[in-house]
């Protein structure tokens, strides 16, 4: 198959919607979320700061417009809606008095709070997260990912099973990024599905026009993982070890004379750890995987040479499928952007995925390039000072990935009956399934 039938295929399956002017434009539909880059462009090119009549938001494509904003933590904060527990009315009040009965009421994440706070609590996950820890962490995920490819070869060895096929989101690209991290939060690697079924739930719950009976099902499963995650965190305060749940339970927060209280703990080990780190790398691991089936001269080239093209291609995959697509700020003043006036007060939604095509940045943005020179300028991490704290990581759990893929498959295809849809989120893009035939080496 040469290149453009692989991409027509691809294409035939995502069937993209393409916006003829701004009043087509509708980054809150399913299908336009399915493959929202020509709604990106569109926006990019007529109007860089587009407030949304859907959902009220300001949207911000230019990757320059981003970068400004991400670095300017003084006019735009990180603060969510909902943070302040005393404003929440209707089903999100039902939903906060469910977590007090039951469990425990998440405490603003890391990612939602600003400075001085911000600071304070960092540093003690940057402690958790220090560089010769992650380089400790190196030889385990590259065994993992080995292990886990193993696996897959004697799955689709065994013909009469599966002729060949697998599924490469749930028997990779979930498992990988998640036993890594449950072996750091002290959850035992069995219960990896049952973890996911709750990341799975959170994510539904944090949705567009969700009824009450969805957002108390999710606070429901959140409650579960908590029931779970806290003799964790009590044997960890008692007999600490090397793991970086220990170091987070256990190193107090300057400033704070205290370590994180049980309800921080809940939204780190949810949102930040959870949600934040396993899922985004595992939708990085499929997308990449599906870009290598869209373009066969690049698997070609990678697989002759992975030494010296595979870091970039780890860039490029979270360049052109940023795993998180966009997430928000607040203005704290009233901001002028590109003629628009932005209220104190206003949501902002800073689109990473719609800067990582920008061509002001990244020439030929729609192209797989092995050779570009600044992927690694790509904004899938974000910016400035809530830059994602497990980038390290997730860099190497992808760059192993990759390398057992590359070292155990001699060919494959994604399956045709696999339509390559994607979870229907506004901020995070998540493969469904992968569906593909593998020739083994
Ligand atoms: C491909 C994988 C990943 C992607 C695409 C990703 C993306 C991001 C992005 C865009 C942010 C910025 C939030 C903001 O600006 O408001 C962020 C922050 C964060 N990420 Fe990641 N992430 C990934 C993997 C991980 C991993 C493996 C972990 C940890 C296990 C992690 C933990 C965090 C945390 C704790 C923050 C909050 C940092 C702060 O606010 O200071 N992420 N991530």
């Amino acid at each position: 198959m040469t290149e453009e039938q692989a991409g027509e295929e691809i294409n035939r399956m995502a069937q993209p919607v393409q916006p003829s002017n701004l009043t087509d434009a509708r980054l809150a539909d399913v299908e336009v979320l399915e493959c929202p880059y020509p709604t990106y462009d569109l926006l990019r090119d007529q109007a860089p700061v587009w407030q949304d009549p859907h959902t009220g938001m300001y949207v911000i494509t230019r990757y320059e417009d981003l970068r400004a904003i991400l670095l300017d933590k003084k006019r735009f904060s990180n603060q969510r809606p909902g943070n302040d527990h005393a404003s929440l009315t209707g089903t999100a009040r039902k939903a906060y008095e469910k977590f007090k009965a039951e469990g425990w009421v998440p405490a603003a994440s890391l990612a939602g709070r600003d400075d001085p706070e911000h600071k304070q609590m960092r540093s003690v996950f940057d402690g958790a997260f220090r560089a010769s820890k992650i380089k400790a962490l190196d030889p385990q995920v590259e065994q993992l990912a080995e292990d886990l490819m193993q696996d897959l070869k004697r799955h689709i060895n065994f013909p009469a099973r599966s002729q060949g096929r697998c599924d490469f989101v749930q028997q990779f690209a979930v498992p990988l990024p998640l036993i890594i991290i449950c072996r750091q939060m002290g959850a035992a690697e069995e219960d990896i599905w049952q973890i996911k079924a709750w990341t799975d739930a959170w994510i539904k719950g944090v949705g567009f026009g969700l009824t009450e009976e969805q957002v108390l099902w999710s606070t429901t499963m959140e409650i579960q993982a908590q029931h779970y995650f806290q003799p964790i965190f009590e044997r960890l305060r008692k007999t600490p070890d090397n793991s970086l749940l220990s170091d987070l339970v256990n190193l107090p927060v300057p400033g704070w004379g205290r370590t994180l209280n049980d309800n921080e703990l809940h939204c780190a080990m949810m949102q930040d750890t959870f949600v934040g780190g396993s899922e985004t790398t595992t939708n990085a691991l499929s997308a990449g995987i599906m870009l290598l089936a869209q373009y066969p001269a690049v698997w070609e080239e990678l697989r002759a040479d992975p030494d010296r093209y595979l870091a970039t291609f780890c860039e490029e995959v979270l360049r052109l499928e940023s795993p998180v697509q966009g997430l928000t700020r607040m203005a704290m003043e009233d901001v002028q952007l590109h003629g628009v006036k932005i209220p104190k007060g206003a949501i902002l939604n800073v689109r990473f995925a719609a800067a990582n095509r920008d061509p002001q940045q990244f020439p030929c943005p729609n192209q797989v390039d092995l050779r570009r020179g600044n992927a690694a300028s790509h904004l899938g991490f974000s910016s400035g000072t809530h830059y994602c704290l497990g980038a390290p990581l997730a860099r190497r759990e992808l760059y192993w990935g990759f390398k057992a893929f590359i070292n155990h498959v001699a060919s494959f295809r994604v399956l045709p009956e696999n339509k390559l849809r994607h979870a229907p989120n506004y901020n995070l893009r998540a493969l469904l399934n992968l569906q593909l035939e593998i020739t083994p080496k």
